[in-house]
């Protein structure tokens, strides 16, 4: 009896420290943050309700160059954004994530590696007009961004979301989502579909698609065929998760011009209530008639 409660205490104290190395790792990870001239960690005051001083400056004030923005929404430790950085110095790229201790890894790559077209954002996406101006954003990955089941309203592909970004995309400006989740691929097309969105790419599983199909899509003919190796060579923190586990990667890319708000696509939540949302097309749901390279 006794054996067992000391057992039992060490595994608490060994839980306990475990947990406290893991949070002075985070605060020397956010104090190290405050040092890189990449990280950008605007103060609420000023996002909510207010421009925070780069909106439409981000050029001029912090690149120092006009190259075209790009932007990776929920990229936790940055792996497209440096990637796609390294592989393209005639454009510029911001990561943006809420979680501090997931950017430190990009900011620090960034900053030992003297990138100077990479910029890491530390906000909600909420708060994303406040920091961009109208045209001023040319293209915008989603990466492996939490489907939000039965959550529309916080889903980065919906409308509410999509309303935000045409605020700041250019004409012709273009969103790629990869990820695991057949739902979320699924329900962003569907969205794309209602609102007569160009679809430039689509595939259900990246890594079973042809390659040299995807060369002759709308994705290569106006982002390049890099944006087309990126989908096959770069693979991000959660994405080696995923498929470690098995599941299939899925890729959507569409052209986000619309005239006046984007509506919800029709949606059958109660479709998908007891599927694996992975990689499971619930039965009965529609065949998608059109044909996307890569499908
Ligand atoms: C599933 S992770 C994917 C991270 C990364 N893209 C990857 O593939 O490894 C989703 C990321 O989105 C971020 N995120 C979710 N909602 C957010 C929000 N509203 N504002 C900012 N970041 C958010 C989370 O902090 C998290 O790092």
């Amino acid at each position: 009896m006794v054996e067992t409660a000391r057992a039992d205490a060490t595994v608490v104290r060994a839980r306990r420290n475990r947990t406290s190395d893991m949070g002075k790792d985070k605060l020397r990870k956010f104090r190290e943050n405050e040092t890189f001239r990449c990280m950008i960690q605007p103060a609420t005051s000023e996002v909510l309700d207010c421009d925070h001083p780069l909106k439409g400056k981000w050029g001029s004030d912090f690149f120092g160059n006009d190259k075209p923005i790009v932007l990776e929404l929920g990229c936790g430790k940055g792996d497209y954004t440096i990637d796609l950085a390294e592989r393209n110095p005639s454009c510029n790229y911001i990561g943006v994530d809420i979680k501090g201790a997931r950017l430190w890894k990009g900011a620090k790559y960034a900053e030992e590696h003297g990138l100077g077209n990479v910029a890491f954002l530390r906000t909600r996406i909420e708060f994303i007009e406040s920091l961009f101006a109208p045209g001023e954003v040319a293209e915008i990955w989603i990466t492996f961004a939490d489907p939000q089941i039965g959550r529309e309203k916080k889903r980065l592909t919906a409308p509410l979301f999509m309303n935000r970004y045409r605020n700041f995309l250019k004409s012709g400006g273009i969103v790629h989502l990869k990820t695991d989740s057949r739902y979320l691929h699924e329900y962003s097309r569907a969205m794309a579909e209602q609102n007569g969105l160009e679809i430039l790419a689509s595939a259900v599983d990246i890594y079973g698609a042809d390659r040299e199909r995807l060369y002759e899509s709308g994705l290569s003919s106006l982002c390049g065929r890099d944006a087309v190796d990126a989908l096959f060579e770069v693979q991000t923190f959660y994405e080696s998760q995923y498929l470690a586990q098995g599941f299939p990667i899925t890729y959507l890319s569409f052209v986000a011009d619309h005239e006046g708000d984007y509506l919800s696509p029709e949606w059958d939540e109660d479709r998908w209530k007891d599927e694996n949302h992975h990689f499971v097309i619930p039965s009965g749901l529609p065949v998608a008639s059109k044909f996307y390279p890569g499908q």
